[in-house]
């Protein structure tokens, strides 16, 4: 059920005053406002929901225009908003790459608190926001700064890569970052460049696990950070998947566990899931992650069946049309960063974006 949050409309300015339903919406979808756009959400969203949804997307379509302001999306961001008015839509390493190049005064993060701190690492001089800063993550929630320094004082000498899923302050004790795009690449090469073999991978203990397979030369200490979407999933529900729907191809993200991902035919980040369906084609397939994925893959799919198993990211689900409108009306909650932390944080996010 769509997240129309009229009420939350509430104390806007006169021009973006709360729309109410209009009483004969059409009911051909061809006839509808938008239509174009209706097409790639009407799995999702009945006819008669449509015109409420125009309402804000027109509005957000303005306010960009107005604001010099685009909106990345993650790929697990509801089909209505990952379809309408995302300018840039990707995994997270996709979404830290294009917000070096975005040429805006103001980025709206489609997305949770720690890939909106990312864009603001790398564009200080923009504003970024940040629809719902309640929108976080148990990964980024499972480490702090101080566990970082106290590893350190642990583990003398080792470098430290943690995922992009931390905090800021998280990523200024780092010697590098990471996302599950690129985790295999950056540890190759951070064990190269240090002459090391043996490396703090945090906080994921499921991602760093499963990059372990693929770099027995070096020893990957973990952390016991988990996704508590990912996290969910079981071999035995893979077993189940292929029993019940003969022939799926199973696709699953790197932060579920090890034995589940041993149990997938492939494993990769979000968009390498993505990448794997429009490669491949298989007939029918199942993507282990957060379930508006696969709501957004199979739009440009419709040869594909996706089977649907359902685990919602709940902090994704903060991020809705009426609080992106909202966001582009009053220009909060603007994303801010101390300049100290930040600058130790870019560094590794720089450097993570120049391994290529
Ligand atoms: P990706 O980097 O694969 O998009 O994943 C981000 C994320 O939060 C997965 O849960
Ligand atoms: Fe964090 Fe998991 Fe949600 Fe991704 S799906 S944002 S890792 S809680």
């Amino acid at each position: 059920m769509l997240d129309l949050d009229v009420a939350a409309r509430m104390g806007t300015t006169e021009d973006f005053a709360p729309d109410l339903a209009p009483a004969n919406a059409p009911s051909s979808p061809s006839a509808l406002p938008l239509a174009h756009l209706y097409e790639r959400v009407s799995k999702h969203v009945t006819p008669a929901e449509w015109p409420l949804i125009v309402r804000d997307v027109e509005a957000i379509e303005r306010l960009k225009k107005q604001r010099n302001a685009v909106v990345l999306g993650h790929n697990y961001q509801a089909p209505e908003i990952f379809n309408t008015v995302a300018d840039i839509v990707g995994d997270s390493l996709a979404l830290a790459r294009e917000a070096v190049t975005v040429d805006a005064d103001v980025i709206v993060m489609a997305g949770v608190h720690f890939m909106a701190e990312t864009a603001k690492l790398l564009n200080p001089s923009k504003i970024v926001l940040m629809p719902d800063m309640e929108a976080g993550c148990s990964l980024a929630e499972s480490i702090t700064a101080e566990d970082i320094r106290l590893l350190r004082q642990r583990y003398p000498g080792v470098p430290v890569v943690t995922y992009v899923n931390t905090s800021a302050e998280v990523k200024a004790e780092s010697d590098y970052c990471c996302t599950s795009g690129n985790a295999v690449k950056v540890v190759r090469a951070v064990a190269k460049e240090w002459g090391v073999n043996r490396i703090l991978m945090l906080p994921d203990e499921y991602l760093a696990r499963n990059v372990q397979k693929e770099v027995p030369e070096i020893e990957l200490i973990a952390w016991k950070g988990h996704c508590e979407v990912h996290e969910r999933f079981t071999p035995q529900d893979i077993r189940d998947l292929r029993e019940n729907h003969p022939g799926v191809v199973v696709l699953a993200h790197p932060e579920c566990p090890p034995e589940v991902v041993a149990a997938a035919d492939y494993a990769g980040s979000t968009a390498g899931m993505a990448d794997y369906v429009r490669d491949e084609k298989p007939a029918r397939v199942v993507l282990i992650t957060e379930c508006s994925m696969a709501d957004n893959v199979a739009v440009n799919h419709p040869d594909v069946e996706f089977v649907r198993p359902c685990n919602l990211c709940p902090h994704m689900r903060r991020i809705t049309l009426p609080n992106i409108r909202r966001a582009l009306e009053t220009m909060g909650h603007q994303v801010e960063i101390d300049p100290a932390v930040a600058d130790r944080a870019r560094l590794a996010v720089e450097r993570m974006l120049a391994i290529r």
